[in-house]
């Protein structure tokens, strides 16, 4: 494109970068989100999902791209080169996704070919209908919240599509009252967990697959009706620990340009363990948030590790 063409192109309508970064959230539904995927919000709406989809659907910060990296080496016999075929939320769109400059996860989707793995963080109530008149399957992966509310503290820092996090104090406030993308924690994980009684539904928790990662495979492997020798077992596990995933520029969003994501500020592949959030709370916000969870699950059967 020489300069003089892209001086003549018709200002885009929509979102600039400038209307991205560091922006307040918007309020889809009465879930806090960015405002640019709330402006894509009706294609994803009329989202057509094919019987043949399986959904990858966390709440942020809970394994998902681990999960990912699982299937996609699944999907494809442990090839690891082809898995690095290309970056992670190419090979697995991110449904509800839309930011300037990129195709959004409808768009993705649309010319990909089946089976496709699909990604969400989307709450249940709010999922496309369409993936459940398909009857599509699901797997869902759930961290306990104390690691779930550090990591994205530090995602929030270094993914520029978010307000800025305030202090740990003021986002731990606000992960507690649902003020953060995506809304409450408590609702997710337990409509999810619900939904799991009527649906095709695999619940995971990112604790067992830190504590037992071959039984954790063997799992999601059963429930895609696929069984996998022990060797190739062995090869996804080991392609999908957190260090090879750290180093490998197809799964740790690396190749995102800076405006998107700034690892220097906290790398994507941060820290990858169980109980972190030891090292970051205080003893009066362990106390206050353990009365909270009390109190925000008491009505459900989940329960969570915040240790191993
Ligand atoms: P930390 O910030 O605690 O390190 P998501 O993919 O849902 O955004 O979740 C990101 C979190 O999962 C980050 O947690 C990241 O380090 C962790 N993670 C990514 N890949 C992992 C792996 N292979 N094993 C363990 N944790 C992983």
């Amino acid at each position: 494109t020489s300069v003089g063409e892209r001086g003549r192109r018709a200002p885009r309508a929509g979102m600039g970068r400038e209307d991205t970064v560091r922006q307040e959230l918007g309020m889809l539904h009465g879930m806090p989100l960015y405002k640019s995927f709330i402006e894509a919000w009706p294609q994803v709406e009329a989202f057509q999902a094919r019987p043949d989809d399986l959904l990858i659907c966390t709440y942020p910060k809970s394994g998902t791209t681990w999960l990912s990296e699982i299937l996609d080496m699944i999907y494809n016999d442990g090839n690891v080169e082809k898995c690095k075929r290309d970056a992670i939320f190419k090979r697995v769109p991110f449904l509800e996704m839309s930011v300037p400059d990129m195709p959004g996860g409808v768009e993705l989707l649309a010319t990909m070919p089946s089976p496709r793995l699909v990604k969400t963080h989307l709450p249940v109530q709010l999922l496309p209908k369409s993936f459940w008149e398909q009857d599509c399957k699901v797997i869902y992966v759930a961290r306990n919240p104390k690691d779930v509310v550090v990591s994205y503290y530090y995602f929030y820092q270094m993914a520029k599509i978010h307000p800025d996090p305030g202090t740990k104090e003021e986002f731990l406030q606000n992960f507690m009252a649902g003020k953060v993308a995506y809304g409450s924690w408590y609702s997710h994980v337990k409509d999810w967990w619900e939904k799991r009684k009527e649906k095709r539904l695999l619940y995971l928790f990112y604790e067992d697959m830190k504590q037992d990662p071959r039984r954790e495979v063997q799992k999601v492997a059963q429930f895609l009706g696929k069984e996998l020798p022990e060797s190739l077992v062995e090869k996804i596990i080991h392609h999908t620990s957190f260090q090879e995933m750290k180093k490998n520029p197809a799964a740790n969003y690396e190749t995102l340009p800076e405006w998107m994501m700034d690892h220097n500020l906290s790398p994507f592949m941060r820290k990858g363990i169980t109980g972190d959030w030891k090292n970051h709370f205080t003893v009066a916000q362990n106390e206050r948030f353990n009365r909270h969870y009390k109190e925000q699950m008491k009505d459900s059967e989940l329960c969570f590790r915040m240790e191993i």
